[in-house]
């Protein structure tokens, strides 16, 4: 396990990805009745784009480097970005943010008291920074397992509402089919519960078998959402990010048809920017 977020975070699929987990703590947060979310890959928390790791990969400059001129992004998706951009907070003169979020940070500020979280993290360094970040919180419990164990464990949860994150490294060939298999056991045992599977895109034909596999397995209210900054290369720099989302709030696809676009004029590398927004499964 080798993987460590640090030189990945900020970038264009991470904000994608965040921008989208706000979206739908936004929509939780309209009931009272309290919800859980449970962050199955957390990582450490917040990021230091200053940090050696994030000055070596240097991914977030062209991720949310970009976000420090907002000025020719349209009103309507600036308006839906607000709760992902307040998480964020200002940025600096070289468009750094004091600490980038990573999906536990951008839980912490979106849940409210009568909330709950759950974070896992395998990697000890990183969670022990998680553990460090949250450990005051009384809402947020961290946990050193296996992600896909704590799913297991964590469903359904007594709140009866709320989200879960999958947000895996992708090191194993086979991520796909364990991700899909634990989110498909952890919604036979809670049907209601909102899902987010975070990937990235880097064989198209792998990915249109998921999500044929995905369209026959008889689960239903299954959007997927892809955001292309440049063509695919083999062996080249991450171009392509997706989202598999089932139980998306009914608003959610709306506005992907709104921010999806936005955030494609921001991160296209080339004249290639791309997205994609699917009903794999419907009503
Ligand atoms: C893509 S990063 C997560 C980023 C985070 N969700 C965010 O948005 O800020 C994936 C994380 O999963 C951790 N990890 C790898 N295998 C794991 C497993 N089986 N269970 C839990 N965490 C794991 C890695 O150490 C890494 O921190």
């Amino acid at each position: 396990m080798n993987y460590r977020h640090d030189f990945h975070a900020g970038n264009f699929a991470d904000v994608f990805k965040h921008v989208f987990l706000a979206r739908m703590l936004a929509y939780l947060a309209r009931k009272q009745a309290a919800f859980r979310v449970i962050d199955t890959h957390a990582g450490a928390g917040g990021y230091d784009l200053a940090s050696e790791e994030a000055l070596r990969g240097g991914e977030w400059r062209d991720g949310i480097g970009r976000f420090a001129d907002l000025s020719e992004v349209d009103e309507a998706a600036r308006e839906l970005l607000r709760p992902y951009l307040d998480v964020v907070g200002r940025l600096d003169a070289d468009s750094r943010p004091a600490l980038y979020p990573g999906s536990p940070r951008i839980i912490e500020a979106l849940i409210r008291p009568q909330d709950r979280a759950t974070f896992c993290e395998l990697h000890p360094q990183a969670f022990a920074e998680l553990r460090g970040n949250f450990r005051r919180d009384e809402r947020i419990a961290c946990l050193n397992l296996d992600g896909y164990m704590g799913l297991k464990a964590g469903v359904p949860p007594k709140e009866r509402r709320g989200l879960v994150l999958i947000d895996p490294p992708f090191e194993r060939a086979n991520e796909f089919e364990v991700a899909w298999s634990a989110l498909k056991s952890a919604h036979a045992k809670w049907p209601t519960g909102m899902y987010a599977l975070w990937y990235p895109v880097k064989d198209a034909a792998a990915l249109a078998r998921f999500a044929k596999a995905i369209a026959q397995s008889g689960l239903r209210r299954v959007l997927r959402l892809e955001l292309a900054v440049d063509e695919l290369a083999a062996g080249g720099k991450l171009a392509r990010t997706g989202l598999i989302l089932i139980n998306p709030p009914y608003v959610l696809d709306e506005e992907a048809a709104i921010l999806l676009p936005a955030l494609a004029q921001k991160f296209a590398r080339s004249a290639r920017g791309d997205v994609l927004r699917e009903w794999i499964a419907g009503e």
